[in-house]
């Protein structure tokens, strides 16, 4: 896609961030936005400013990791603006810890925003999309945690190594099947300073943090602090809606934020090439 100036945006975890940032690149490039997040003084906020922006805007004050908002997200869009030509799965929380130690619930959480959402996106947005007979994009926000592996945040690396599948997969499906104006991109960032190392504060009502000992303990803890460093170390949100975008023009499906991660990744591939075990 070229051209972004009339068409509809729709971005999920909008509320902050790399989605926010994205929200408004697309805004600056003349689409209409529709803005999802859990948090919902984010969501007042961003479509606040864009509306200050003069650009066109709604927000949905909803938690996307359930179908139902999934499908309500869609309605939205279709019955305020008539059309979607770009939706970014975006909404993501981080859980650091070891498998065998974080609550069961936290396992629930995360999946639930990081994976199910995005796969919910696709599967509800596509069909629109195909039935439009236009060009369209879909963005997964992923991560370089999902192009190389470490032991401090099993369940992040795991959800975001399933985001890199589905949208390969989705992107080959719906080239083989002649549908390839609908043109997927798998985002993958190294640390950015966003509010990510504050996801706790976002948690669904179903999943607050409770009298489990695990919260009381060094492993939390320890897991926050070492999340805020790599996070408030990381790069400048200002350049990622650009790139986003760039990639788009230029349909590169891996989008890039950070050169070093196809580094990472190559080392990772060329350890599982030659036969070594995880590093
Ligand atoms: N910041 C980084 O270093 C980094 C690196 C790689 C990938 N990412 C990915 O970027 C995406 C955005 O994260 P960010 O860094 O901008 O963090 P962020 O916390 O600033 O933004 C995430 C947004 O998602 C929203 N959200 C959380 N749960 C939700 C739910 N159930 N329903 C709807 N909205 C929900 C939050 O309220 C928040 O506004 C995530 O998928 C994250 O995994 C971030």
């Amino acid at each position: 896609m070229k051209e972004f100036k009339g068409k509809v945006l729709v971005v999920t975890g909008g509320g902050s961030g790399v989605g926010e940032a994205i929200a408004k690149e697309g805004a600056l490039r003349g689409m209409k936005i529709v803005v999802n997040d859990i948090d919902a003084p984010a969501v007042d906020r961003v479509v606040n400013e864009l509306h200050e922006m003069g650009v066109e805007a709604v927000g949905q004050k909803a938690d996307i990791s359930l179908l139902e908002n999934v499908e309500g997200l869609l309605k939205l869009t279709l019955d305020t603006f008539g059309q979607v030509d770009m939706l970014v799965n975006n909404a993501g929380v981080s859980v650091s810890g070891p498998i065998w130690e974080i609550p069961v619930q936290d396992i629930q959480w995360i999946t639930e925003v990081n994976m199910m959402s995005h796969l919910y996106g696709m599967h509800v947005f596509i069909p629109q999309m195909i039935q439009q007979g236009t060009e369209a994009v879909i963005i997964n926000t992923e991560s370089t945690a999902g192009l190389m592996t470490s032991g401090n945040a099993v369940m992040y690396h795991a959800t975001k190594f399933a985001g890199l599948g589905a949208s390969e997969g989705t992107y080959l499906a719906l080239k083989n099947r002649g549908l390839g104006r609908i043109q997927v991109h798998c985002l993958v960032p190294a640390f950015v300073k966003t509010g990510i190392h504050l996801a706790d504060t976002h948690r669904p009502e179903r999943y607050a943090i409770n009298d489990d000992p695990y919260y009381q303990g060094q492993e939390f803890k320890s897991g926050y602090i070492r999340s805020e460093r790599q996070v408030t170390a990381g790069i400048p949100i200002d350049y990622v809606g650009t790139c986003v975008f760039t990639a788009v023009e230029d349909e590169k499906f891996y989008i890039f934020t950070h050169p070093e991660s196809q580094v990472v990744a190559g080392m990772r591939i060329q350890n599982l090439v030659n036969g070594k075990n995880p590093q």
